[in-house]
């Protein structure tokens, strides 16, 4: 076969995704812990712009873990985590927010404009898109539980073919709060229930869920979910990420999928391959 022909061929191959896509509006959070490095990140705008360029409405939602840790470190500013959520007290609100809105924001939209896409950067305060209550009646300090998302802001972007990039900060209720930390796995679920987003997809740092022998679970039922979380198979950073899955899929959001952002290319191979990668979350009923 020609090189131009296996051309075609991968064309039409892909056509069927294509197709199914084609007007969709997809969220999709990328994980502090898959921003590894330039060329990662390099790959995933483009990967974005593919999507775009392919009618497919991209929203997304960035973490950035690893970069809060670091700054928090090297301001002496203590840090722990509990079942996967980040314990913020109001010096670390401030790094958070600063890391989040300020840092990571800007530069992915700023790679998404370079890439040639109209991206946008907001944070959850932006229109009170996200707005927040103390989580667990504020033991976990500025953490907070997505009460009301004003969804406006984030479909006028996208009416006006506009790539929202959105960081997970959420305001408060209050004059002159400092806002609340969302785990972003919870914000991409919120955004993705309020769009009624066709898929909503987590990119990470591991392969997807992981079983306890560390094999791949490719896919998992809410059933199966709560019964590896019970039995601390599922932990830490991945119970936000199974939780935000199970609630998208039971608000209607078609499919959830945890995939590993490490490897290159990994959302074009999951959406445009029929044997897609990592993990896929259904409703029981699927
Ligand atoms: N069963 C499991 N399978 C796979 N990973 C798991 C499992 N249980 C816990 N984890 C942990 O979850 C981590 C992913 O969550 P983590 O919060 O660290 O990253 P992220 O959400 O992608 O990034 P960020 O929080 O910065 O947005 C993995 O690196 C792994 O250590
Ligand atoms: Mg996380």
């Amino acid at each position: 076969m020609s090189k131009y022909s296996r051309i075609v061929s991968i064309l039409l191959d892909s056509l069927p995704h294509i197709k199914l896509f084609n007007g969709a509006t997809m969220v999709i959070k990328y994980g502090g812990a898959a921003q590894i490095n330039p060329q990662l990140k390099e790959q995933f705008a483009i990967d974005i712009v593919m999507l775009y360029m392919l009618g497919i409405k991209p929203v997304i939602v960035h973490g950035g873990g690893n970069k809060i840790s670091e700054m928090l470190q090297t301001l002496q500013i203590p840090t722990e985590f509990v079942d996967g959520h980040r314990v913020t007290s109001l010096e670390a609100m401030k790094v958070v927010e600063m890391v989040l809105s300020g840092e990571i924001n800007k530069e992915l939209s700023a790679f998404l404009n370079f890439h040639g896409l109209k991206a946008v950067g907001i944070s959850g305060k932006d229109s009170r898109l996200l707005c927040a209550t103390p989580k667990d009646g504020g033991k976990l300090g500025y953490v907070g539980d997505v009460k009301e998302v004003n969804i406006e802001v984030v479909q006028k972007l996208l009416e006006g073919g506009f790539v929202p990039v959105i960081a997970p900060v959420a305001s408060a209720d209050e004059a002159h709060h400092p806002g609340f930390n969302i785990n972003a796995d919870t914000a991409a679920c919120a955004i993705a229930c309020a769009l009624k987003a066709k898929k909503v997809i987590f990119l990470t740092d591991t392969q997807g869920v992981l079983n306890a022998d560390r094999t791949l679970l490719k896919s998992l039922s809410i059933q199966e979910v709560e019964s590896y979380k019970q039995k601390n198979v599922i932990v830490g950073g991945m119970i936000p990420k199974v939780d935000a899955c199970v609630k998208a899929v039971n608000a209607g959001v078609e499919k959830a999928h945890i995939i590993d952002g490490r490897v290159e290319h990994s959302l074009l191979l999951e959406l445009f391959t029929s044997g897609g990668v990592g993990t896929e979350i259904l409703r029981d009923s699927q």
